[in-house]
């Protein structure tokens, strides 16, 4: 079955001292069940590595070609030369503040498999496009648009995010959730055959301690990305255990 996948997206926030958290990560016994990654900023991965264990680490975005006159962006290679095993890709706030399309995603992607990273695809509706009923419009036109055909559930991670639940504190009924996963995972089944079981589908925005276990009772929730609630040990910790124990 699908290994359960813990993954922390520190956005732009972690210097040096920061490293001490994953340093805890680290020193707790590795789950069973559950893989675990910490995406920092891409000037904390080469250290993170070193620091690590077994807690994988990956970057928050690639640039589609190897290198080039590119100024400020960072390639596949050279997060893979720094020691990253993943990459999150086509997250909101890039669509947002980098008009990042599925096409641009699409190719990152392939980037990322170049180099053997593994590709954390997010997706994820606005509300107004949930309040015009658009979501699984949405979600299908970016999964078709931003995975490349030769995706697998090897290469790469799906993470649904609603827009409006990141950073908010907001989350949606577990029902909303459900009906977004399953959506997905019919989408990957109908495009991908027997192999759309394979992709890991996580839920991301907002989740916390406090409504971890709720969130992954949920079927076809395979795990979680994590964004505020992963730069503190003792809260990611207890994310990583609800998931494990789910
Ligand atoms: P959040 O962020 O957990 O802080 O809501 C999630 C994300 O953007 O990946």
């Amino acid at each position: 079955m699908r290994r359960k996948l813990a993954a922390g997206n520190w956005k732009m926030n972690g210097l040096g001292a920061d490293l001490a958290e994953l340093e805890r990560l680290a020193a707790a016994p590795a789950p069973s069940q559950t893989g675990r990654l910490i995406c920092p900023p891409a000037t904390l991965i080469s250290r993170a590595t070193l620091v690590a264990g077994d807690i994988a680490i990956g970057g928050q975005d690639c640039h589609a070609a190897q290198s080039g006159a590119h100024t400020g962006d960072i390639s596949a290679e050279m997060l893979a030369d720094c020691g990253a095993s993943a990459v999150i890709l086509g997250h909101s706030e890039r669509r947002e503040d980098h008009g990042e399309t599925d096409a641009t995603v699409a190719a990152k992607v392939a980037a990322a498999w170049s180099e053997g990273l593994l590709a954390v695809v997010c997706i994820g509706e606005s509300l107004a496009q949930r309040d015009a009923g658009e979501t699984l419009a949405l979600i299908g036109s970016q999964l078709a648009g931003s995975l490349p055909d030769t995706a697998t559930g090897a290469n790469t991670v799906i993470a649904y995010e609603p827009i409006w639940a990141i950073g908010t504190g907001r989350i949606p009924t577990l029902e909303q959730i459900n009906e977004v996963h399953e959506f997905i995972r019919t989408t990957l089944t109908d495009r991908f055959g027997g192999e759309g079981h394979a992709f890991r589908i996580l839920y991301g925005g907002s989740v916390k301690p406090e409504n971890a276990s709720e969130i992954f009772s949920v079927a076809n929730v395979d795990g979680a990305l994590v964004g505020g609630a992963s730069l503190k040990a003792d809260d990611f910790q207890a994310i990583i255990d609800a998931l494990d124990a789910a």
